[in-house]
C-alpha cells in the first residue's frame, strides 16, 4: 500500500480564490499517481469550510471524525482520494499541473527580463 499525503497547504492571503491552491493539490495529486499511489490523504480542520470544499471538488471524501485532532482542541476531519482516478480526471489534473508549470516558468522568465533591464 502506497499512501501519498498533503499537508501545510497555504496559499498567501492576497493570492486566494484563484485557483492556486487547487492547482497546487492537483498537481500533488498527478504526480502521486504517476508513482502508483493507491491512496491520498489528509486532515482539515472540520470548521475550515473553504479548504474542505476545495478538497471536496477534487474528488476528497470525508473519511473519518478525528475527536480533538488540533492542539486548539478542535477536531478535524480525515479525507481520502482513492486512485486510479478516471482517465478523464488524470488527463485533467496532468493539463492543470502543465499549465501552472508553464505559467510558472513564464513568470520566472519575466522576472529574470526584469532584473537584467534593472541591471543595464
Ligand atoms: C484553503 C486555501 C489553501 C485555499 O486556497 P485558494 O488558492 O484560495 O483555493 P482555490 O482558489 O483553489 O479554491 C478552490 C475552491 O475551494 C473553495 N474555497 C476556497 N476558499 C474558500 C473560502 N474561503 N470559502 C469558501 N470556499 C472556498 C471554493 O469552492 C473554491 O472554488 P470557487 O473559487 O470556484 O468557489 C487558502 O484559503 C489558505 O491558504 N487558507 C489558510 C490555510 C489553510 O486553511 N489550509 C488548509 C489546511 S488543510
Amino acid at each position: 500500500m502506497y499512501r501519498g499525503y498533503v499537508g501545510m497547504l497555504v496559499v498567501a492571503r492576497t493570492h486566494r480564490k484563484l485557483k492556486l491552491g487547487s492547482a497546487l493539490v492537483s498537481r500533488a495529486l498527478a504526480v502521486m499517481q504517476s508513482e502508483g499511489a493507491d491512496e491520498c490523504v489528509l486532515e482539515v480542520e472540520s470548521t475550515n469550510v473553504g479548504a474542505l470544499r476545495l478538497y471536496q471538488n477534487l474528488g476528497f471524501i470525508r473519511d473519518k471524525r478525528l475527536e480533538r485532532y488540533y492542539l486548539s482542541g478542535n477536531d478535524a476531519y480525515r479525507m481520502k482520494l482513492l486512485f486510479p482516478l478516471s482517465p478523464e480526471r488524470a488527463a485533467e489534473l496532468e493539463a492543470q499541473s502543465a499549465k501552472l508549470a508553464e505559467e510558472e516558468e513564464e513568470a520566472a522568465a519575466e522576472r529574470k527580463r526584469a532584473a537584467e533591464k534593472q541591471g543595464t
